[in-house]
């Protein structure tokens, strides 16, 4: 497979091949081996800590004989619409002049949807007109069962099939992926709760039906070996300590800590001292403080006085209790409570279980609380 090389050894969207990606090599071994072994998987964590480069680095590792679909449900509203996400990455996936695509293409041809191709990019997107997308689903599903090759099916973002206004998605969906052979689902999401349910809960239909997997953080050990061999890569020297000291500021977030270095590779300089990241990191504040700013009017006023007790706090294992509400005067324990669940559900706050087991609470995004911390709300 070939890539294109980044303008920037560190990438802040998108995947450019294993020499700008860092680790996950337990991860991709296990999820290749569950696919191998015609098992699905659930790729599960927070927003930005990479989920969706490391399908495209799975995608690149599997042996070449593998068919590989990708589609991110984010943006779909209803089953119509996952129908449209799902015949586009067919197309996407299978270019029209391989021998497989001409079968593809006719295939999805034969079900009369629309063909458009983007005027700049010249990718084919595809939108059917159909009252029920279940029959239609079904069959490009089947049809991919019949190839003599085994596929991967990759789902971002599939949680969203909870929000579709038809009620039964799951469930049929289900009951066609249990008729499929050569098929296999890495399913992937950002909202755990949902997900959890959706594959956890004996009730619904995808119950135990993948391997789930949560992907955590990135070794911070093995990101500074990274970082620091991709600045020596360029003729660029960082030190240990200040290697260290970016990841510790961006809390080995992966798209924080990409930002701030792809910032700080942009200095024109050959050897950084500490001033430099910190001048890249306060400039990157200083340019968020717009979208920080619209937060506050998205929010109540209690709201946001949680949300910034919450990120000056860091950590906050005890939202409710006494000590947290007196000292951020955050009026009662009940209006906290609210507080807490309207914040989840913008993801503005995640919640997330310790070791221990106890559960704490953080500020989603990593540059706001460094941002919140360095002023006096
Ligand atoms: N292992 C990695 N090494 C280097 N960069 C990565 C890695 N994983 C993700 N990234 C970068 O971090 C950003 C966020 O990753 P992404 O896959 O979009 O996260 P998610 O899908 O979990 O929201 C992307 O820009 C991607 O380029
Ligand atoms: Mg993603």
């Amino acid at each position: 497979m070939q890539f294109q090389t980044p303008s920037n050894p560190f990438p802040t969207s998108s995947y450019y091949g294993s020499d700008y990606f860092c680790d996950r090599e337990d991860e991709s071994t296990h999820i290749i081996k569950l696919l191998e072994n015609g098992q699905s998987c659930l790729l599960m964590c927070n927003r930005r800590l990479g989920k969706t480069a490391l399908i495209q680095h799975i995608k690149y590792l599997l042996p070449p004989e593998y068919g590989f679909i990708y589609l991110d449900i984010l943006a779909t509203e209803n089953e119509q619409q996952f129908l449209d996400a799902l015949g586009s990455a067919l197309l996407q996936s299978f270019p029209e002049k391989s021998s497989v695509g001409k079968s593809v293409w006719e295939f999805i041809k034969g079900l009369r949807p629309i063909i458009s191709f983007d005027q700049l990019s010249g990718i084919p997107q595809v939108s059917f007109q159909v009252q029920h997308s279940e029959k239609p689903v079904q069959d490009i599903l089947l049809f991919l069962s019949k190839l003599d090759h085994p596929v991967i099916v990759a789902i971002d973002e599939f949680q969203q099939i909870q929000f579709y206004p038809e009620k039964n998605t799951d469930a049929w969906l289900r009951s066609t992926i249990q008729q499929l052979q050569n098929v296999r689902f890495l399913f992937s999401g950002s909202r755990q709760t949902l997900l959890s349910d959706l594959f956890s809960n004996p009730k619904k239909p995808f119950y135990k039906s993948a391997n789930p997997l949560k992907l955590e953080k990135i070794s911070q050990e093995i990101y500074r070996e990274f970082i620091i061999r991709t600045f020596a890569k360029k003729g660029k020297t960082l030190t240990e300590v200040l290697a260290e000291e970016i990841l510790d500021w961006t809390k080995c977030h992966t798209y924080y800590v990409q930002h701030l270095c792809n910032r700080l590779f942009q200095m024109d300089k050959k050897k950084y001292e500490r001033a430099d990241w910190q001048d890249c990191a306060q400039n990157i504040l200083k340019e968020q403080e717009v979208f920080f700013f619209n937060y506050r009017s998205l929010l109540s006023k209690q709201q946001w006085k949680l949300l910034v007790a919450i990120a000056k706090t860091g950590v906050v294992y005890a939202p409710t209790s006494k000590d947290f509400i007196g000292k951020n005067k955050l009026g009662s324990s009940a209006t906290v409570f609210k507080s807490i669940d309207s914040l989840l559900e913008k993801e503005m706050i995640f919640k997330e279980i310790n070791q221990e087991g106890a559960p704490y609470y953080q500020s989603y995004d990593v540059f706001f609380e460094r941002w919140i911390q360095g002023k006096d709300f």
